[in-house]
């Protein structure tokens, strides 16, 4: 495999590995949705249409193929699924966050209203598992209605620990292995439970978890150094929301002995969501050196991806995972 130092290629290359499955996949994510009730159609084709990386379906899709080279409908319709279920949780998401756009365009909670988001992402997570039951498959049940539950269990931890500034290194952890890496494991586990491939679930939940942590530490550190059009978000959310993300944690524990005047001004910042001294707060993070740190953590956690893939079948669509990962990483370059 390559190292970690090298250059990945693009996300369009990654994609073309799988390029029939995927666009079939992508069909699935529309063309599932059959409500008769017309506001449900509008608000999901809206944030659906407003585009997405389809990452979880993507990993979905080269895992599966990684398992065995052969199409399977099967696989790119439990693709299909993760994307809806992803698309459930940002919805509900942005209500708790208060968020005002996403994938580039305005949420569903500012389009329309929170009440009218929250219950079309309960349709979604219904529907969801109403395709769900057409597989047949009990173990496949399974894996999605616990990691389900560990979703929805990690953004209400989150919701705990809003405006607490004594959250630790280890709440963060727990809270964005629920919300986060669950859907990464439930993508990679998922496809070996389609293909009978069960001896390979260990790798496949490594794999799938550290990926989503790293992924996750990387969107906290963009939260406070990305550029917003580049993300298709709002950024500062996570300051004027007051949650405790990596970078804060960071930056309140290196602050404590350091700084006590910059460690007060972001303890009160985490625990009223202030916003009006954003920059500075902004730039008591950079300066703290907790950007740093998280960077770090999130190479460590992409080595450890790494070093479970390496466990799994050699093949183009391994690379293709690999390659995800580096992908992933260079966002923090
Ligand atoms: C956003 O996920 C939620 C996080 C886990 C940070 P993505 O960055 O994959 O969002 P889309 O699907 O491309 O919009
Ligand atoms: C994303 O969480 C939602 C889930 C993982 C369920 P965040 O709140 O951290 O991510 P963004 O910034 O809204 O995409
Ligand atoms: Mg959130
Ligand atoms: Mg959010």
């Amino acid at each position: 495999m390559t190292s970690i130092a090298s250059t990945p290629i693009s996300y369009a290359d990654i994609q073309a590995i799988v390029a029939d499955d995927f666009a079939i996949m992508d069909e699935q994510v529309f063309g599932s949705l059959n409500s008769k009730v017309k506001l449900v159609m509008n608000v999901s084709q809206h944030v659906i249409n407003a585009g997405g990386k389809r990452m979880r379906p993507l990993i979905t899709l080269l895992c599966s193929r990684m398992l065995e080279d052969s199409p399977a409908e099967a696989a790119m319709h439990l693709a299909a699924i993760t994307e809806m279920l992803h698309t459930a949780t940002l919805v509900h998401d942005d209500v708790i966050d208060e968020s005002g756009m996403r994938r580039g365009k305005p949420t569903a909670n500012a389009t329309w209203n929170n009440a009218t988001a929250v219950l079309v992402g309960d349709y979604l997570i219904a529907r969801a598992f109403n395709l769900l039951v057409g597989f047949g498959s009990l173990p496949l049940l399974k894996l999605f209605s616990d990691g389900t539950c560990d979703i929805a269990e990690g953004e209400v931890l989150q919701l705990q620990h809003q405006h607490n500034p004594q959250a630790t290194e280890d709440d963060y952890m727990r809270i964005i292995d629920g919300k986060t890496s669950r859907l990464f494991m439930m993508a990679t586990q998922g496809a070996a439970i389609l293909r009978d491939k069960t001896e390979h679930l260990p790798a496949l939940a490594d794999f799938g978890q550290h990926f989503g942590n790293a992924f996750q530490i990387i969107d906290d550190v963009l939260d406070y150094s990305g550029d917003s059009e580049t993300m298709g978000k709002n950024l500062g959310d996570d300051l004027a929301e007051g949650k405790p993300t990596l970078p804060t944690i960071k930056a309140l524990a290196l602050l404590k002995h350091s700084d006590t005047a910059s460690f007060e001004k972001l303890r009160v910042a985490v625990q009223t969501g202030k916003v009006d001294e954003a920059q500075d707060i902004i730039a008591l993070v950079h300066s703290s050196g907790a950007l740093d740190y998280c960077r770090q953590r999130a190479l460590e956690e992409t080595k450890l991806a790494q070093e479970a893939l390496a466990k799994l079948p050699d093949n183009r669509y391994r690379e293709g995972l690999f390659q995800l990962t580096q992908l992933a990483s260079a966002r923090l370059l």
